[in-house]
């Protein structure tokens, strides 16, 4: 394996190399603005304090796609757009209903995201595609929970908030107010955050001139994984790790044992934030009283304990999945669904910055810098 360093190495002819584009600017883009010293995170103009206190999921949908809020009618139009779009075509339902049960749900959702696009008109008005696959993903991770539960699928309302219609097709059942307000807060925080793996990838596939559902299935590709939207079921896989162990459990040791190997802790850190990630404040306040409404008290505990170690040890603060975790634990959501729901909602802040990049387009094409050999002699291969 090669040694990257970059000794002997002439780099005169590029500019810089910034390991995983550490403080490079690739794009400009109206849609949000993070400062990661003050712990201030705003989507289109408006901080994320204040939508969160006063917007509804659909209105950050339209903030997003339109750098603005919507009037009333603007609102119910689009609320009915989403609506009309939740159903999925026949081939997509089958594919849902057919394929390993034990597969991830996230792997479900890419591939049923990239069917999708057989049944759309791809053309450049981008917006209809937007609304279409916000309106179609809930509908795909409920029917796959449901079906490999062995339950059937539930179809969707043809009324009700995306939280609300969501949590009932999970269910079965009609949410009450409560649990529809914590998923709508939930999809809000997560809607959109700046040049994240995730977006960039959707960016750049953007950048291409490839259509929306590309774009989007590969970004759903970057957001599986554990260092970026992966990392909610991780934090929940530690937590119930944790509590197999009874009353031995030790939420302080654990995180000192696991910094002592050089192991991360999963919902700690960011590239950007240096400080308490503004969204893991609202969810903070969300799991202490959630997990006290609902019994799991001890779980919201340990998580205190862990930050309280986070920070005396590594001075590192909790990311939005930290949280998170704990908030959809609660409210009886299995944890591998977990980066499904941040899914629904980022699908909002990925087609946003298609549009926009779509609108200004340049490829997206970096350098790499070789560290290989050159000009190797040819052995034939009964000689190597
Ligand atoms: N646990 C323990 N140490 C950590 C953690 C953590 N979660 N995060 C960062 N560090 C340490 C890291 O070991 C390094 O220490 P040292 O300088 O002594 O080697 C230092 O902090 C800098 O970390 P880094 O990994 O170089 O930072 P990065 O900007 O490359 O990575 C990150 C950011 C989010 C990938 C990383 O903090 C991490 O792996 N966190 C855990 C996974 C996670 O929670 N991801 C969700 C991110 S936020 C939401 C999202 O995007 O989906």
């Amino acid at each position: 394996m090669a040694q990257h360093n970059l000794e002997n190495i002439d780099t005169s002819q590029y500019p810089h190399i910034n390991k995983g584009l550490d403080g490079i600017v690739a794009f400009s883009t109206t849609k949000s603005f993070i400062d990661g010293q003050k712990g201030e995170l705003i989507y289109s103009g408006y901080n994320i304090d204040t939508l969160a206190e006063n917007a509804t999921f659909e209105e950050v949908c339209f903030l997003l796609w339109h750098d603005r809020l919507p009037n009333s009618k603007e609102l119910e139009k689009l609320k009915k757009d989403l609506i009309a779009q939740r159903e999925l075509p026949k081939t997509v339902l089958d594919y849902i209903k057919n394929t390993n049960k034990s597969a991830e749900p996230m792997a479900v959702l890419r591939t049923a995201v990239s069917m999708l696009a057989d049944y759309e008109p791809i053309d450049s008005d981008n917006l209809p595609h937007a609304i279409a696959i916000t309106a179609q993903m809930p509908t795909i991770i409920a029917a796959f929970d449901r079906v490999r539960n062995g339950k059937d699928i539930v179809a969707p309302l043809k009324e009700g908030s995306t939280a609300f219609n969501f949590l009932y097709m999970l269910n079965g059942e009609k949410p009450g107010d409560a649990a529809e307000k914590t998923m709508d807060l939930c999809l809000i925080l997560h809607a959109e955050h700046g040049m994240n793996a995730s977006t960039f990838t959707a960016r750049t596939i953007c950048a291409t001139e490839s259509d929306m559902f590309s774009a989007v299935t590969g970004a759903i590709g970057a957001l599986k994984g554990p260092l970026h939207g992966g990392a909610n079921t991780a934090v929940m896989n530690t937590l119930l790790e944790l509590d197999k162990q009874g009353d031995k459990a030790d939420p302080v040791a654990f995180t000192k044992g696991k910094l002592e190997k050089k192991e991360k802790i999963m919902g700690f850190g960011h590239r950007v934030y240096k400080t308490f990630d503004p969204r893991a404040f609202h969810l903070r306040k969300m799991s202490k009283q959630l997990s006290e409404e609902t019994g799991h008290v001890k779980l919201y505990e340990w998580s205190e304990a862990m930050l309280k170690t986070m920070k005396d040890e590594k001075n590192i603060d909790p990311n939005v999945d930290f949280f998170s975790a704990t908030v959809y634990y609660s409210i009886g959501i299995k944890p591998d669904l977990y980066t499904c729901i941040f899914t629904m909602s980022r699908i909002s802040g990925w087609s946003a910055h298609y549009m926009e990049q779509a609108a200004n387009n340049r490829l997206v094409r970096p350098r790499a810098l070789y560290i290989g050999e050159k000009n190797l002699d040819w052995k034939p291969v009964e000689k190597r």
